[in-house]
Protein backbone atom coordinates (compact mmCIF):
# COMPACT_ATOMS: atom_id res chain seq x y z
CA UNK A 1 0.00 0.00 0.00
CA UNK A 2 1.38 3.58 -0.53
CA UNK A 3 1.63 5.96 2.01
CA UNK A 4 1.54 9.76 2.71
CA UNK A 5 4.91 10.30 4.26
CA UNK A 6 5.63 12.28 7.45
CA UNK A 7 8.34 13.83 9.26
CA UNK A 8 7.19 14.59 12.62
CA UNK A 9 9.67 17.66 14.09
CA UNK A 10 10.35 17.04 17.89
CA UNK A 11 9.30 14.52 20.53
CA UNK A 12 8.15 15.94 23.39
CA UNK A 13 4.87 16.16 25.19
CA UNK A 14 3.08 17.21 21.60
CA UNK A 15 5.40 14.91 19.50
CA UNK A 16 4.32 12.03 21.54
CA UNK A 17 0.57 13.01 21.34
CA UNK A 18 0.86 13.02 17.82
CA UNK A 19 2.92 10.02 17.05
CA UNK A 20 0.42 7.88 19.45
CA UNK A 21 -2.84 9.24 17.67
CA UNK A 22 -1.63 8.82 14.22
CA UNK A 23 -0.95 5.18 15.42
CA UNK A 24 -4.54 4.88 17.13
CA UNK A 25 -6.70 6.97 14.71
CA UNK A 26 -4.76 4.59 11.52
CA UNK A 27 -7.90 3.36 10.27
CA UNK A 28 -9.88 6.98 10.60
CA UNK A 29 -6.74 8.40 8.98
CA UNK A 30 -6.25 5.72 5.94
CA UNK A 31 -10.38 5.62 5.06
CA UNK A 32 -9.94 9.93 4.71
CA UNK A 33 -6.53 9.73 2.56
CA UNK A 34 -7.21 6.35 0.85
CA UNK A 35 -3.40 5.20 1.50
CA UNK A 36 -1.37 5.00 4.92
CA UNK A 37 -0.16 7.91 7.00
CA UNK A 38 3.26 6.97 8.22
CA UNK A 39 5.47 9.18 10.73
CA UNK A 40 8.37 7.68 8.72
CA UNK A 41 10.89 10.22 10.58
CA UNK A 42 11.23 12.07 13.92
CA UNK A 43 13.33 14.93 14.95
CA UNK A 44 15.21 15.21 18.06
CA UNK A 45 17.40 17.21 19.36
CA UNK A 46 19.02 14.60 21.95
CA UNK A 47 19.57 11.12 20.42
CA UNK A 48 20.24 9.93 24.26
CA UNK A 49 17.17 11.11 25.52
CA UNK A 50 15.09 9.07 23.24
CA UNK A 51 14.80 5.91 21.21
CA UNK A 52 12.36 5.49 18.10
CA UNK A 53 9.14 4.38 18.59
CA UNK A 54 9.06 1.63 16.36
CA UNK A 55 12.25 -0.15 13.80
CA UNK A 56 11.29 1.55 10.63
CA UNK A 57 10.76 5.21 11.98
CA UNK A 58 14.12 7.15 11.77
CA UNK A 59 14.37 8.77 14.55
CA UNK A 60 17.46 11.47 14.07
CA UNK A 61 19.19 14.59 15.29
CA UNK A 62 19.70 15.63 11.49
CA UNK A 63 17.52 17.74 9.88
CA UNK A 64 19.50 17.33 6.30
CA UNK A 65 18.53 14.00 6.72
CA UNK A 66 14.98 14.67 7.32
CA UNK A 67 14.75 17.27 4.18
CA UNK A 68 16.78 14.73 1.94
CA UNK A 69 14.35 11.58 2.53
CA UNK A 70 13.83 10.51 -1.03
CA UNK A 71 9.83 10.40 0.10
CA UNK A 72 8.37 13.34 1.93
CA UNK A 73 5.12 14.86 2.11
CA UNK A 74 4.74 16.56 5.02
CA UNK A 75 5.89 18.06 7.93
CA UNK A 76 4.47 18.34 11.18
CA UNK A 77 6.06 20.85 13.37
CA UNK A 78 6.52 20.07 17.27
CA UNK A 79 9.42 22.16 18.44
CA UNK A 80 9.52 24.90 20.26
CA UNK A 81 11.56 28.23 20.02
CA UNK A 82 11.87 30.18 16.63
CA UNK A 83 15.21 29.18 15.20
CA UNK A 84 16.02 26.48 13.64
CA UNK A 85 12.14 26.01 13.58
CA UNK A 86 11.81 28.94 11.31
CA UNK A 87 14.99 27.78 8.62
CA UNK A 88 13.40 24.01 9.06
CA UNK A 89 10.28 25.14 8.11
CA UNK A 90 11.38 27.12 4.94
CA UNK A 91 13.14 24.88 3.91
CA UNK A 92 10.10 21.84 3.45
CA UNK A 93 8.04 24.55 1.94
CA UNK A 94 10.99 24.80 -0.44
CA UNK A 95 11.08 21.35 -0.98
CA UNK A 96 7.36 21.41 -1.40
CA UNK A 97 6.31 19.51 1.65
CA UNK A 98 2.84 20.47 3.54
CA UNK A 99 3.53 21.66 6.68
CA UNK A 100 1.73 22.05 9.98
CA UNK A 101 3.05 23.75 12.92
CA UNK A 102 1.81 24.04 16.49
CA UNK A 103 4.77 26.61 17.20
CA UNK A 104 3.16 29.76 18.69
CA UNK A 105 6.14 31.72 19.49
CA UNK A 106 7.79 31.18 15.56
CA UNK A 107 4.41 31.36 13.97
CA UNK A 108 3.81 35.00 15.66
CA UNK A 109 7.43 35.93 14.59
CA UNK A 110 7.01 34.82 11.17
CA UNK A 111 4.10 33.30 10.58
CA UNK A 112 3.14 35.83 7.21
CA UNK A 113 6.22 35.09 6.09
CA UNK A 114 5.63 31.11 6.15
CA UNK A 115 2.48 31.83 4.76
CA UNK A 116 3.90 33.93 1.11
CA UNK A 117 6.30 31.41 0.89
CA UNK A 118 3.68 28.57 1.39
CA UNK A 119 1.94 30.70 -1.39
CA UNK A 120 4.48 30.60 -3.73
CA UNK A 121 4.91 26.85 -3.66
CA UNK A 122 1.63 25.76 -3.84
CA UNK A 123 1.67 24.07 -0.43
CA UNK A 124 -0.71 24.17 2.57
CA UNK A 125 0.55 25.70 5.85
CA UNK A 126 -1.50 25.12 8.95
CA UNK A 127 -1.47 26.40 12.33
CA UNK A 128 -4.72 25.21 14.57
CA UNK A 129 -2.32 23.85 17.36
CA UNK A 130 -0.85 27.23 17.85
CA UNK A 131 -3.63 28.62 19.49
CA UNK A 132 -5.71 27.58 22.55
CA UNK A 133 -4.45 23.79 22.11
CA UNK A 134 -8.22 21.52 21.17
CA UNK A 135 -9.94 24.25 20.47
CA UNK A 136 -10.36 24.60 16.69
CA UNK A 137 -10.41 28.69 17.09
CA UNK A 138 -8.23 29.29 13.91
CA UNK A 139 -11.31 27.43 11.32
CA UNK A 140 -14.18 28.72 13.33
CA UNK A 141 -13.02 32.16 12.49
CA UNK A 142 -11.69 31.15 9.15
CA UNK A 143 -15.51 30.03 9.14
CA UNK A 144 -16.77 33.38 10.47
CA UNK A 145 -14.70 35.62 8.32
CA UNK A 146 -16.30 34.29 5.03
CA UNK A 147 -19.05 36.67 6.02
CA UNK A 148 -18.67 38.47 9.36
CA UNK A 149 -16.53 41.64 10.27
CA UNK A 150 -15.20 40.75 13.61
CA UNK A 151 -15.10 43.52 16.11
CA UNK A 152 -13.17 41.52 19.20
CA UNK A 153 -11.77 38.44 20.54
CA UNK A 154 -11.01 37.76 23.85
CA UNK A 155 -9.62 35.01 25.31
CA UNK A 156 -7.86 32.56 28.04
CA UNK A 157 -5.62 31.46 25.58
CA UNK A 158 -2.52 29.60 28.14
CA UNK A 159 -3.65 26.86 30.07
CA UNK A 160 -0.49 26.94 32.23
CA UNK A 161 -1.53 30.26 33.68
CA UNK A 162 -5.07 29.65 33.98
CA UNK A 163 -4.32 25.56 35.61
CA UNK A 164 -2.17 27.84 37.69
CA UNK A 165 -4.28 30.48 39.32
CA UNK A 166 -7.40 27.80 39.54
CA UNK A 167 -5.01 25.72 41.71
CA UNK A 168 -3.79 28.58 43.77
CA UNK A 169 -7.36 29.75 44.69
CA UNK A 170 -9.02 26.05 44.66
CA UNK A 171 -6.03 24.63 47.38
CA UNK A 172 -4.84 27.54 49.01
CA UNK A 173 -1.13 27.09 47.29
CA UNK A 174 1.58 29.31 46.23
CA UNK A 175 2.18 30.24 42.93
CA UNK A 176 5.46 27.53 42.38
CA UNK A 177 3.80 24.60 43.78
CA UNK A 178 1.05 25.19 41.14
CA UNK A 179 3.69 26.02 38.53
CA UNK A 180 5.99 22.89 39.24
CA UNK A 181 2.38 20.87 39.43
CA UNK A 182 1.58 22.39 35.49
CA UNK A 183 4.92 21.32 34.50
CA UNK A 184 5.14 17.79 35.75
CA UNK A 185 1.18 17.52 33.96
CA UNK A 186 3.50 18.52 30.52
CA UNK A 187 1.38 22.12 30.27
CA UNK A 188 4.18 24.49 30.94
CA UNK A 189 7.07 25.18 28.34
CA UNK A 190 10.45 24.00 29.21
CA UNK A 191 10.96 27.16 30.28
CA UNK A 192 7.69 28.45 31.33
CA UNK A 193 8.46 32.19 31.37
CA UNK A 194 6.87 32.49 28.49
CA UNK A 195 3.35 30.69 30.00
CA UNK A 196 3.56 32.97 33.28
CA UNK A 197 4.76 36.55 32.28
CA UNK A 198 2.30 36.38 29.05
CA UNK A 199 4.34 36.02 26.54
CA UNK A 200 2.33 32.60 24.64
CA UNK A 201 -0.48 34.23 25.05
CA UNK A 202 0.22 37.82 23.40
CA UNK A 203 2.04 34.96 20.68
CA UNK A 204 -1.68 33.37 20.08
CA UNK A 205 -3.09 36.79 20.08
CA UNK A 206 -0.63 38.07 16.95
CA UNK A 207 -1.88 34.66 15.46
CA UNK A 208 -5.23 35.79 15.54
CA UNK A 209 -4.97 39.31 14.48
CA UNK A 210 -2.80 38.26 11.73
CA UNK A 211 -5.71 36.01 10.99
CA UNK A 212 -8.62 37.76 11.72
CA UNK A 213 -7.34 41.59 10.98
CA UNK A 214 -5.06 41.08 8.77
CA UNK A 215 -2.36 42.96 10.62
CA UNK A 216 -0.70 42.48 13.98
CA UNK A 217 -0.73 44.95 16.65
CA UNK A 218 1.68 47.11 17.14
CA UNK A 219 4.15 45.01 19.42
CA UNK A 220 6.00 47.70 21.15
CA UNK A 221 2.14 49.22 21.79
CA UNK A 222 0.54 46.24 23.67
CA UNK A 223 -0.07 45.44 27.03
CA UNK A 224 1.44 42.01 28.48
CA UNK A 225 1.45 41.90 32.40
CA UNK A 226 2.07 38.19 33.46
CA UNK A 227 0.66 36.66 36.30
CA UNK A 228 3.68 36.04 38.73
CA UNK A 229 2.77 38.97 40.95
CA UNK A 230 -0.60 37.49 41.99
CA UNK A 231 -0.95 35.67 45.67
CA UNK A 232 -3.03 33.54 47.28
CA UNK A 233 -3.96 36.22 50.14
CA UNK A 234 -4.89 38.27 46.62
CA UNK A 235 -6.61 35.37 45.40
CA UNK A 236 -8.55 34.55 48.86
CA UNK A 237 -9.62 38.18 49.15
CA UNK A 238 -11.14 38.81 45.79
CA UNK A 239 -12.77 35.09 45.75
CA UNK A 240 -14.59 36.48 48.96
CA UNK A 241 -15.91 38.95 47.68
CA UNK A 242 -17.10 37.07 44.56
CA UNK A 243 -14.23 37.70 41.15
CA UNK A 244 -11.49 35.26 40.11
CA UNK A 245 -8.80 36.30 38.52
CA UNK A 246 -8.40 35.41 35.10
CA UNK A 247 -5.64 35.86 32.11
CA UNK A 248 -7.28 37.29 29.83
CA UNK A 249 -5.69 38.34 25.90
CA UNK A 250 -7.59 41.28 24.12
CA UNK A 251 -7.51 42.10 20.58
CA UNK A 252 -9.88 44.52 18.93
CA UNK A 253 -9.08 46.94 16.05
CA UNK A 254 -9.38 50.17 16.25
CA UNK A 255 -9.59 53.39 14.68
CA UNK A 256 -5.82 53.84 15.56
CA UNK A 257 -4.99 50.40 14.32
CA UNK A 258 -5.21 47.10 16.17
CA UNK A 259 -4.99 47.02 19.85
CA UNK A 260 -4.07 44.30 22.29
CA UNK A 261 -4.05 43.46 26.01
CA UNK A 262 -2.81 40.86 27.95
CA UNK A 263 -3.05 40.90 31.66
CA UNK A 264 -4.84 39.65 34.84
CA UNK A 265 -8.58 40.49 34.95
CA UNK A 266 -10.93 40.13 37.48
CA UNK A 267 -14.71 38.61 36.67
CA UNK A 268 -17.35 38.02 38.84
CA UNK A 269 -19.84 35.25 38.46
CA UNK A 270 -22.02 36.76 35.42
CA UNK A 271 -18.54 36.65 33.31
CA UNK A 272 -18.49 34.01 30.64
CA UNK A 273 -14.51 33.17 31.93
CA UNK A 274 -15.63 32.89 35.14
CA UNK A 275 -15.95 29.16 35.45
CA UNK A 276 -13.86 28.52 33.01
CA UNK A 277 -11.02 26.75 35.02
CA UNK A 278 -7.88 24.41 35.13
CA UNK A 279 -5.77 23.97 31.83
CA UNK A 280 -8.57 25.29 30.12
CA UNK A 281 -9.02 28.14 27.52
CA UNK A 282 -11.72 29.94 26.34
CA UNK A 283 -12.41 32.37 23.83
CA UNK A 284 -14.87 34.98 22.99
CA UNK A 285 -15.63 36.15 19.56
CA UNK A 286 -17.52 38.95 18.11
CA UNK A 287 -19.18 39.47 14.82
CA UNK A 288 -21.36 42.16 13.24
CA UNK A 289 -23.55 39.46 11.64
CA UNK A 290 -23.31 36.24 14.50
CA UNK A 291 -23.50 38.34 17.51
CA UNK A 292 -20.82 36.62 19.91
CA UNK A 293 -19.51 33.46 19.75
CA UNK A 294 -17.71 31.45 22.89
CA UNK A 295 -15.32 28.55 22.89
CA UNK A 296 -14.38 26.51 25.60
CA UNK A 297 -12.21 23.29 25.74
CA UNK A 298 -8.38 21.93 26.95
CA UNK A 299 -5.81 24.66 25.83
CA UNK A 300 -2.74 22.44 26.40
CA UNK A 301 -1.60 19.11 27.06
CA UNK A 302 -0.72 15.54 25.20
CA UNK A 303 -3.90 15.05 23.05
CA UNK A 304 -5.85 18.24 22.73
CA UNK A 305 -2.81 19.67 20.56
CA UNK A 306 -2.56 15.93 18.59
CA UNK A 307 -6.25 16.20 18.09
CA UNK A 308 -5.79 20.04 16.49
CA UNK A 309 -2.54 19.31 14.74
CA UNK A 310 -4.84 16.12 13.21
CA UNK A 311 -7.37 18.09 12.04
CA UNK A 312 -4.60 19.86 10.01
CA UNK A 313 -3.73 16.87 8.51
CA UNK A 314 -7.18 16.18 7.78
CA UNK A 315 -7.39 19.36 6.05
CA UNK A 316 -4.20 19.15 3.76
CA UNK A 317 -6.25 16.12 2.22
CA UNK A 318 -9.89 17.93 1.92
CA UNK A 319 -7.85 21.37 0.32
CA UNK A 320 -6.18 19.17 -2.07
CA UNK A 321 -4.17 22.65 -2.59
CA UNK A 322 -1.81 20.17 -4.79
CA UNK A 323 -1.17 16.64 -5.05
CA UNK A 324 0.85 15.12 -1.72
CA UNK A 325 4.47 14.90 -3.53
CA UNK A 326 6.87 12.20 -2.82
CA UNK A 327 9.65 13.21 -5.06
CA UNK A 328 12.63 14.90 -3.56
CA UNK A 329 13.39 18.41 -5.06
CA UNK A 330 16.82 20.09 -4.58
CA UNK A 331 16.83 23.16 -2.22
CA UNK A 332 18.04 25.41 -2.05
CA UNK A 333 13.17 36.01 35.75
CA UNK A 334 11.60 38.81 35.34
CA UNK A 335 8.69 39.55 37.33
CA UNK A 336 5.61 42.03 35.69
CA UNK A 337 3.80 44.65 37.97
CA UNK A 338 0.24 42.94 38.52
CA UNK A 339 -2.52 45.41 37.94
CA UNK A 340 -6.38 44.36 38.21
CA UNK A 341 -8.96 45.06 36.10
CA UNK A 342 -12.41 44.26 36.13
CA UNK A 343 -14.27 43.14 33.17
N1 LIG B 1 2.19 26.15 27.48
C1 LIG B 1 1.04 26.35 26.66
C2 LIG B 1 -0.16 26.64 27.58
C3 LIG B 1 0.80 25.13 25.83
O1 LIG B 1 -0.05 26.41 28.78
O2 LIG B 1 -1.19 27.11 27.10
C4 LIG B 1 -0.26 25.26 24.79
O3 LIG B 1 0.02 26.29 23.89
Amino acid sequence: MSAIHIALLGYGTVGKGVYQTVQSHQKKLQAIFGKEVKISAILVKNLDKHHSPDDDVILTDDFDKIISLEKLDIVIDAIVGKEPCFSYLQRAIKRGCHVITANKEMFAHYGSQLKRLAHEHGVTLSFEATVAGGIPVIQTLKQLLNVNNIKKIQGILNGTSNFILTKMREENVPFASALKLAQEKGYAEADPTNDVEGYDAFYKAVILSELTFGEAPNWGESIREGIRGITPEQIEIFSSLGFRFKHVASIERTADGVQCAVKPVLVNEQHPFYHVEGVQNAVSIDGDIVGNISLQGPGAGMFPTASAILEDLVHINRKSVSPIITEQKPDGDETSAVSFWAI
